[in-house]
């Protein structure tokens, strides 16, 4: 067997010669007009991948491999732990569902450059869609179920998509969700951008009351901007009489989708990925970092809503020719904690990819993973882990209890791909715990202070990465011509911020500690305070709101509220909390999972007003804290510390 490269000389060649590194990483994929130049510098500091070159993504994700004689290999698995359905797509299959619902859009008047917004649960019909964009040059924007009408319509707005794709309903734990209703409520909220909205009848759902073709609520409905009607079509129907679409040529730098994601505000922002230096990085990650080639099988159980499912559900398995699968389900509860493994044994599954809340879950049930006793995981050669961090107690358990090497590696919305991991298809490293390793090659990473200095090995600072970054990185934020550089680029000229902090240890292996913003991480979601913020503000007896994250034993962080009341306002604490918690999960959505409020006289601020959420978190928490000097009320500490006892949300005062 070859020997497989060193991390630390292929690190170095992507260091010292990263324009040859990357054109010679692009020959994985296919190109219309291959690229000659790889970097284009002209706007710097927001760099651009491969100018000039011509690519189709999913002509390279599909058809190529079809092309290639692969046809028969299994492309997509799809288990559904929520309804027991189970299929499976060849790459011949999936590429005739994904031209036909090309055909579909292209049908809509959707074109190259078009905004597609898709609010779908996970069912095949979801990356059926996406691909189906990409292969006409659309662009898609995948909203994630969990999210209230509110922050569909917001995207929307963003956006300006003319189609919409979307499930008469999806299903969670004990109850169905009704997509249609919330649709509806964000076509009446937004400004009219959709003319047509498809619907994925999913009639076997047991349970689902919107049972698209028996209502005739929606031949029509008006978006109040403009009065145009919108027209509601169903998945079937249209694909039925559907024409296919053949892959379209598009620039490497042209959009191939937006995702929306947490930044401080309550506004999220849309990142926006390119065509070529996605599909290059993504090609070159599975090799490199997943190990995964042509007929393995790669499982994600994370959802095409957020960047891992974009990446590792979608785009790079079929990328690379591998086969995928997409799991509708919990990881315990749809039936027990075994699902994982069942899974792991029905289908083969090489790489398992997921986030450590998700193991939190599996063990507290199943402290002695008795449950994977009953199955042979033994195809399992590496269980990765992101979208938070894996903390140590989480990674010895299932080190310990799985006998197969557990991989943390860390990334964001914003990258699309890992910016430091364990490499497992070079020579692999030894694993720290806490850490999620090196820089992936491309990632040039730093420790800086406030004052965008480095910072000696050990010492906790801001974590940047000196530009350029590689291929697959954001290419901007969607309408917002200089919301890139605003929001990432202008802290540390020369970098961007990640708005992670952490510290690089004198073996060169990065520790990620926290955010250094107002974002938090529940269960591997990202939100914005700020976000929640407003969402309390809204309410009229609240007159100042304060959202923190504090720590959580299986979401490894959750929201907790803290309001003050207008004066002359009675109302009963039960009752408002009842009412802000509705209200977030009205306006945010259930992925919130927001249940914790606090009532306080007052909020505890500096002299100058702002809230000190800091130290609110650290009392929350039971951390050790410094009294701010600038504190404006040092008692207000006192107050908040008395109003935690006995609070519902298990907080312990320091
Ligand atoms: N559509 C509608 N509602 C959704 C939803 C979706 N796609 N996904 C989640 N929700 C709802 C849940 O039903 C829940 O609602 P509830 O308050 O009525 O119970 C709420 O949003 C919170 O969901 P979640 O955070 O998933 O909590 P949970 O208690 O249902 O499950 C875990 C906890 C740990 C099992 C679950 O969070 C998990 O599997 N996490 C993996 C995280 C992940 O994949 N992250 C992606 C980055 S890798
Ligand atoms: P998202 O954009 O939703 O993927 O969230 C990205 C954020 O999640 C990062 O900025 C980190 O704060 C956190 N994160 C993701 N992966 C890791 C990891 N492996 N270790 C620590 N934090 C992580």
């Amino acid at each position: 067997m070859v020997k497989p490269p060193a991390y630390r000389e292929i690190y170095n060649e992507s260091a010292t010669n990263p324009a040859g590194f990357w054109l010679d990483a692009a020959s994985a994929i296919d190109w219309i007009t291959p690229p000659v130049t790889a970097l284009d510098e002209s706007n710097a500091p927001v760099y651009r991948w491969f100018p000039g070159a011509e690519l189709n993504t999913c002509f390279n994700a599909l058809d190529r491999h079809v092309l290639a004689g692969r046809g028969s290999t299994t492309a997509l698995i799809y288990d559904s732990a929520m309804t027991g359905v189970k299929k499976q797509f060849t790459y011949d299959q999936l590429l005739t569902e994904v031209s036909s619902f090309a055909g579909v859009l292209f049908a809509q008047g959707v074109t190259k450059g078009d905004r597609v917004i898709i609010y779908l649960p996970m069912i095949p019909e979801a990356l059926i869609a996406m691909l189906a964009c990409a292969r006409i040059g659309a662009v898609h924007s995948v909203v994630f179920g969990g999210f209230a009408a509110n922050e569909l319509a917001v995207r929307i707005d963003d956006a300006t998509p003319t189609v919409m794709v979307t499930a008469s309903g999806g299903l969670e734990p004990g109850r169905t969700v009704e997509y249609l209703p919330i649709v509806e409520k964000a076509l009446a909220l937004s400004h009219g951008s959709i003319r047509t909205v498809i619907v994925k009848e999913r009639r076997h759902v047991a349970g689902l009351a919107a049972d698209f073709a028996q209502t005739t609520a929606h031949d029509s409905t008006h978006s109040p901007a403009n009065d145009q009607p919108v027209t509601w079509v169903t998945w079937d129907d249209e694909m039925a009489r559907a024409s296919p679409s053949a892959p379209v040529a598009v620039a490497a730098t042209d959009p191939l989708y937006i995702l929306y994601t947490s930044g401080t505000t309550g506004n999220p922002k849309g990142i926006v990925r390119d065509n070529g230096g996605h599909a290059v990085a993504l090609a070159w990650s599975m090799k490199n970092i997943y190990n995964v080639h042509p007929g393995d099988v790669m499982w994600t159980a994370s959802d095409v809503g957020w960047v891992v499912g974009h990446s590792y559900i979608v785009y790079a398995p079929l990328l690379a020719g591998a086969t995928t699968v997409l799991y509708e389900g919990k990881p315990v509860g749809t039936p027990d904690a075994g699902v994982f493994w069942r899974i792991v044994e029905d289908y083969k599954v090489k790489v398992l990819f997921t986030a450590p809340t998700a193991l939190r879950a599996i063990r507290r049930v199943d402290p002695n993973l008795i449950e994977s006793a009953r199955y042979d995981v033994s195809s399992l050669e590496t269980l990765f882990l992101a979208g938070e961090r894996l903390d140590t107690e989480t990674y010895h358990w299932a080190n310990d209890g799985l006998h197969c090497p557990v991989v943390d590696h860390w990334w964001q919305t914003e990258t699309g791909w890992p910016i430091a991991a364990n490499l497992r298809g070079l020579a692999p490293l030894a694993i720290k715990p806490g850490s999620p390793t090196v820089p992936v090659p491309g990632y040039q990473i730093e420790v800086l202070n406030g004052k965008g200095v480095p910072v000696a090995a050990g010492k906790e600072g801001n974590i940047a990465i000196r530009l350029p970054m590689p291929p697959g990185t954001l290419a901007g934020l969607w309408g917002r011509a200089d919301g890139y550089e605003k929001s990432y680029l202008q802290v540390f000229p020369g970098h961007y911020a990640t708005g992670d902090s952490g510290f690089i240890d004198d073996d060169g292996y990065i520790f990620v500690m926290g955010r250094t913003d107002d974002v938090i991480n529940v269960a591997g979601h990202r939100l914005s305070t700020g976000q929640l913020e407003e969402a309390l503000a809204g309410h009229p007896a609240v007159a100042e709101c304060a959202v923190i994250g504090v720590k959580d034993e299986l979401k490894g962080q959750r929201a907790s509220g803290f309001v003050t009341l207008k004066a002359g306002v009675f109302i009963e604490n039960s009752v408002l909390c009842a009412e802000l918690i509705a209200l977030v999960r009205d306006k945010v959505g259930p992925v919130a999972s927001f249940r914790d409020v606090v009532v306080l006289e007052r909020l505890p601020k500096t002299r100058s007003g702002k809230i000190l959420r800091k130290t609110m978190r650290q009392i929350v928490d039971g951390e050790p804290f410094i009294v701010p000097p600038t504190i404006e009320d040092v008692t207000v500490l006192e107050d908040l510390t008395l109003a935690l006892v006995g609070h519902p949300g298990a907080m312990k005062p320091a």
